[in-house]
């Protein structure tokens, strides 16, 4: 008889926001990094988080198989679990709100709001403070009863060798694909410069947005969508062999945006009574009435 493993055991972060905390760990705020305030917030970075955070990988990297994320497409791409208003999905994605840590928690409505208006006031293009407030949207797959690791985290390509440099790359050993000849050579299943388009990433909120947001974005606001976990490319340079001229050309959009999602989180949240029209006209711009999840 197969095991059955309690919610805290599939689920070993308190908050799917200590993976991010995490990611800030490992990718500081250049702006801040002298200063002592952030020297001091990274002293005090908590051993057993980081346990926490590790635990959650070892679950990411065993169980994010091929076939996984292909059957997770098959479900989720059709789209066909929820419709609602723009507005309705904002209050539905609240939902998951962090009990842990009330203190310096914002809601997700707040990080997606802080996101945008980060961009705004940079002066960019609307579609792409459109594509900040809706970037983590895909997260709502918490909500349809998803474990933390087939959510969040970094992404990674599967189907091929893992490269090293994605975050605690020890535990690749324990997925099953690692020792699967289809799927263990530099390239496995692809093709050299096939383009991510035809590569499968790990499943999560990244890819589930994207698919969410493909008919309406243009093509630079979906390549932040949809990569803007994957740190092993846009940080660290690596599966230079899967991409073709248009992810390198499309490269320098995820990177304008990664400094948004990470460094743009403030405790003061945004007067969202304030921003309201503006808003409720940007997402009448580009979106539909309704969302289909
Ligand atoms: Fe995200
Ligand atoms: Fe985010």
């Amino acid at each position: 008889m197969e095991k059955k493993f309690s919610y805290e055991e599939i689920n070993p972060l308190n908050s799917i926001e200590e993976w991010e905390e995490d990611v800030l760990v490992r990718y500081p705020d250049p702006e801040k990094i002298a200063t002592s305030k952030a020297t001091e917030a990274y002293r005090n970075y908590e051993t057993p988080v980081r346990d926490t955070v590790r635990e959650f990988y070892r679950l990411n990297h065993t169980y994010q198989t091929y076939d996984f994320v292909v059957g997770k497409k098959n479900d989720f791409l059709k789209f066909d679990k929820k419709e609602m208003p723009v507005w309705d999905a904002f209050q539905f994605l609240n939902q998951l709100v962090d009990d842990s840590d009330p203190d310096t928690d914002l809601d997700q409505l707040q990080h997606l709001l802080q996101t945008s208006e980060a961009i705004r006031r940079d002066g960019h293009p609307d579609w792409m403070v459109l594509t900040g407030l809706m970037h983590d949207m895909g997260k709502v797959l918490c909500l349809f009863g998803e474990p933390q690791w087939a959510v969040v985290g970094d992404t990674f390509p599967v189907g091929c060798a893992y490269s090293n440099k994605v975050v605690y790359p020890e535990y690749f050993s324990l997925n099953p694909d690692y020792t699967n000849n289809n799927y263990n050579s530099t390239l496995g299943v692809y093709e050299k410069g096939c383009g991510l388009r035809n590569v499968h990433m790990s499943w999560g909120h990244d890819e589930y947005v994207y698919h969410m947001m493909k008919d309406y974005l243009p093509e630079s606001g979906l390549y932040m969508l949809r990569y803007h976990s994957f740190y092993a490319w846009h940080r660290e340079g690596e599966y230079s062999y899967l991409l073709d001229d248009h992810d390198r050309e499309m490269l320098k959009w995820v990177k304008l945006f990664n400094p948004y999602d990470l460094y743009s989180k403030s405790p003061s949240p945004p007067n969202w009574t304030e921003l309201r029209p503006y808003y409720e006209d940007l997402v009448a711009k580009y979106l539909p009435a309704t969302l289909k999840f």
